[in-house]
């Protein structure tokens, strides 16, 4: 009987040896030391043999079976040690890709840029922010900045008059604006001199074309103190040109018309494309037409008739002056990015629009 169990034993060890992995071994294990195994059989059946052979054989298969007990338990750490580290290679983690996918930010809108970039430096300057109603009214989009009864901008077709008038100068008759500038007076009616704001905001005309779209936007400039003259309206558009177009940048200042400013004037810049008007190739320059010079608003010295409509609240012609300017934003986003069509601006295809992110 001693035999049959060393010939168990040798058996076991082989298969236990020969075990690739822990499920193989659990098989083995059931194999030689399950409860319908021949070894633990032979242990319970002990009692039942020939005095003689019992003590021989039950120490024999007590000893075979805690070896291979042992030798199980061995096996199972060695496999369990290798799946692991197979386990470890296979699921590599590298700790220095970021945790979760990164987001895809979206970002402003190049008019919205733009339109903060042009505050930043008149806020700079010692300027507020101020804003004022898209939906306005004759008196503030015309009378008060004396335009005159015949000007062209009333007519209906320079206007969007919003309710059916018959009567487009009554003063009350609601319109889009035009323009930012009626937002100077209802500042000024609202705050006494001294007054340095910007006026951000949309506007509305009857036009559709590359360079012209029904809705723009325009940032306003008022200022408004004692002793403020044409000189410091050039110096404060310098500052603002340099900042937004380089510092190399020269202002120029051409006369113009319009009705609540006295004297107006255009403003041009120095071109950023050339010198003069010719490129480095030595050519004609196509951004400024070999001007040397690009025109990006219209401003002026308030006119004392417009003064009049606010004297009420300290606007005394007679003791304050001012200056006030106006610029499209698109006009200014065009030429600062080279834009070639203002429509792009608001066909919102993102790969003109990333561009700008
Ligand atoms: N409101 C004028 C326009 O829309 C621009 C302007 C503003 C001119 C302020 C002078 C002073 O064309």
């Amino acid at each position: 009987m001693t035999d049959r169990i060393a010939e168990i034993r040798a058996e076991a060890e082989q298969a236990i040896a020969a075990a690739t992995d822990t499920h193989g071994l659990e098989e083995v294990r059931i194999q030689y030391l399950g409860r319908k195994a021949e070894l633990p059989n032979l242990l319970r059946n002990v009692a039942e043999l020939p005095a003689a052979e019992r003590a021989a054989t039950g120490k024999a298969a007590n000893e075979a079976r805690k070896a291979l007990e042992a030798a199980i338990e061995q096996r199972a750490e060695q496999l369990a040690a290798a799946e692991l580290d197979q386990r470890l290679e296979r699921d590599r983690v590298d700790i220095t890709l970021d945790g979760d996918p990164v987001p895809q930010l979206g970002h402003l809108h190049l008019i919205t840029q733009t339109q903060r970039e042009i505050e930043d430096v008149f806020i700079g300057l010692g300027f507020n922010v101020a804003e004022g109603p898209e939906v306005e009214t004759v008196y503030y989009n015309f009378d008060a900045l004396n335009f005159d009864s015949t000007h062209p901008s009333r007519l209906m077709t320079d206007t969007f008059y919003v309710q059916p008038t018959d009567d487009i100068f009554d003063p009350s008759a609601r319109l889009l604006r035009v323009h930012t500038s009626p937002v100077q007076i209802r500042a000024m009616e609202q705050q006494p001199p001294p007054i340095y704001i910007v006026i951000p905001g949309r506007v509305y005309r009857p036009d559709n074309d590359a360079t012209h779209t029904p809705q723009f936007h325009q940032m306003e400039g008022l200022a408004v103190d004692t002793d403020i003259t044409l000189g410091d309206l050039q110096g404060t558009l310098l500052t603002f040109a340099r900042a937004i177009f380089g510092d190399e940048r020269q202002v120029r200042l051409r006369p113009h018309f319009f009705p609540f400013t006295e004297p107006s004037v255009e403003v041009d810049v120095s071109c950023f494309n050339c010198v003069g008007g010719v490129t480095a190739e030595g050519e004609r320059c196509g951004l400024c037409k070999g001007e040397g010079w690009i025109e990006i608003l219209g401003a002026g010295m308030v006119d004392p008739n417009v003064f009049g409509y606010v004297r009420r609240n300290g606007y005394d012609p007679e003791r304050v002056q001012g200056f006030a300017f106006g610029m499209g934003i698109e006009r200014i986003a065009m030429l600062k990015h080279g834009v070639p069509d203002l429509r792009l601006i608001y066909d919102n295809d993102v790969r003109f629009l990333e561009q700008f992110g």
